[in-house]
């Protein structure tokens, strides 16, 4: 494929970024009263505005041309169809595969593999349902009161986000936790709270390799023998992996294992057994509307037109901001406290997808790639970092998430929160003059010197874009078609950029070289010949953990 920087309809964008970057929205919406009917879209129960945004009708026509020329919509089609388009490691991606209610057959090396997924699926309402209604038991007859996630990654931040989002919807008697980095104090909490003889213990890992997760796993086998020793501990642990012989290997019977296929990325695998956790929070029913509702998101994104494309509008304003205004982070603030780890969520998703420097031909590329994402929750947000947001030099594009109705909210709580992140969007926007700060200062009766210098101070520039996502409710439906759609944004720009959204190559090095750190870090005597730094880095390491 042509370079995309060489492409006309790269060229034409630079253009007209250079016509356009100046200009104002706050113009824009004074000479246009339907830009909002313009630039808004629906996907059943989510409205995306994107009129806030530094752009023109004309802006997403050249958008979309580019869409176009990076053919978009074939590259589409491929995902969809199960072809090898991850390729560095040879596989499909079908993740949405996963979530298919339709009764479309999906082939993986000529084999429909929906059958696959339907088996899995009944074994794991089999599983939850036995659990949720008490009739699977612990190793001494008492019913599953704790679910342990023991897992990181692709293999815990979906189902630990989820199940925090979807707390709302959870069995009254089920607590899950969630175990995934190998910190001590992490592990120690948890186990400090449970009871071994009414705790399962999911251990989730694609692979079955990934030392934080045999380190903890194996910590808790042992709690577990120390706990009911002679009693069937295993019957307190399931496993969600790929490599079930191992799994076996270690402990797990093997009827408590559930599959995992190559073809389902880590960071994309909620959608798989890797969601039991939530499955056995929310129930099965719950469980397939979750699936229902990204599998929604998943039809808009494969049949709407590309200028009426949700994930396509959203990951094109991404590429205008990242590409032709430099500005390569983006904040993702949900007012909604159960989406607190949507951002955690995403991080894993769009920078382990899109953070690349190498062409699908293998050639570096020379633009810019993954956004750096960040956020937290407004209104926490508000007293925290959007100060910046308003009065630096950066420009920072904002995702808004709203929820419209929250279960069980209190209708005052819920206008002031819907209240206020509206009014951040408009306050980026809008910004404050020179002029409106002084008049403001004067009327309070500031002296005019005084507050012709003060002034300066309060000026808010405005004109910063953003996007509101309001969603009708936060529920299983809705939330599945939020995380596909943002599934889908990362697909798009990963396809525009040319780069493979689905190896991790960057993190295998620091697992490589972990080994041998860890032999020194044990030996009196170090083997290996180090760098200055980690090698006085060890040595102090071994000073601090000498008994004093
Ligand atoms: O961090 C790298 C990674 O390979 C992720 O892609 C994956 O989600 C995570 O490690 C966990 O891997 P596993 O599920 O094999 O334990």
């Amino acid at each position: 494929m042509q370079k995309i920087t060489d492409l006309p309809e790269w060229r034409a964008l630079t253009t007209h970024h250079q016509q356009i970057a100046k200009h104002d929205m706050r113009d824009w919406f004074a000479n246009d009263a339907t830009r909002f009917a313009k630039m808004s879209l629906q996907v059943n129960e989510i409205l995306l505005d994107y009129s806030k945004n530094r752009l023109t009708p004309e802006t997403l026509t050249l958008l979309c041309k580019l869409a176009e020329a990076s053919q978009l919509s074939q590259k589409i089609e491929a995902y969809f169809t199960g072809q090898a388009i991850n390729t560095t490691e040879k596989r499909p991606v079908l993740h949405t595969a996963l979530r298919n209610r339709s009764s479309e057959a999906v082939w993986v090396d000529g084999e429909n593999i929906m059958p696959l997924i339907a088996d899995n699926l009944e074994k794991m309402r089999q599983f939850t349902d036995a659990v949720r209604q008490e009739t699977w038991l612990g190793c001494t007859g008492k019913p599953i009161r704790d679910v342990v996630n023991v897992g990181i990654g692709g293999s815990h931040l979906g189902p630990f986000s989820a199940v925090h989002a979807l707390a709302e919807y959870t069995h009254p008697s089920i607590r899950c936790h969630f175990i995934s980095n190998v910190d001590t104090a992490q592990i120690r909490d948890i186990l400090q709270k449970v009871n071994p003889e009414t705790t399962l213990f999911i251990v989730s890992s694609k692979t079955f390799t990934t030392i934080e997760t045999l380190t903890n796993a194996n910590t808790i086998k042992a709690w577990l023998q120390d706990h009911l020793a002679n009693k069937g501990f295993e019957k307190h642990f399931a496993a969600v992996t790929t490599a079930t012989e191992k799994a076996v290997q270690f402990g797990v019977p093997r009827e408590q294992i559930f599959p995992m296929w190559n073809w389902v990325g880590g960071r994309y695998s909620i959608w798989s057994a890797i969601g039991l956790p939530l499955a056995l929070a929310i129930g099965m029913d719950q469980f397939l509307e979750f699936l229902r509702g990204a599998h929604e998101m998943d039809q808009h994104f494969r049949h709407a037109d590309v200028s009426e494309n949700m994930p396509v509008i959203l990951g094109l304003l991404g590429i205008w901001y990242i590409n032709f205004f430099d500005a390569p982070t983006q904040a993702i603030i949900p007012y909604s406290h159960p989406l607190t780890h949507f951002r955690a969520y995403l991080q894993q998703a769009d920078m382990e997808s899109n953070g690349k420097r190498i062409s699908q031909q293998g050639a570096p590329v020379e633009y810019a790639t993954g956004p750096i994402i960040w956020g937290e929750p407004g209104c926490d947000s508000q007293h925290s970092f959007h100060q910046l947001l308003h009065q630096s030099n950066h420009l920072t594009p904002v995702d808004f998430i709203l929820v419209g109705n929250q279960k069980n909210d209190l209708a005052h709580h819920q206008d002031v929160l819907i209240g206020s992140g509206l009014s951040q969007a408009q306050a980026l926007l809008q910004g404050k003059s020179y002029q409106q700060a002084l008049s403001e200062l004067l009327d309070e009766g500031v002296k005019e010197d005084e507050a012709k210098q003060l002034a300066h101070h309060k000026v808010i520039p405005g004109n910063r874009p953003s996007n509101i996502l309001f969603l009708q409710s936060l529920t299983p439906y809705n939330l599945g078609a939020l995380i596909a759609l943002y599934e889908h944004k990362i697909f798009v720009q990963g396809a525009i950029w040319d780069i493979n959204s689905f190896d991790q190559w960057g993190v295998e090095l620091g697992k490589q070289l972990l080994p041998k750190i860890l032999a020194d870090l044990k030996n009196p005597q170090n083997q290996t010949v180090y760098d200055a730094s980690t090698q006085g880095l060890i040595h102090h390491y071994k000073k601090l953990r000498k008994p004093s």
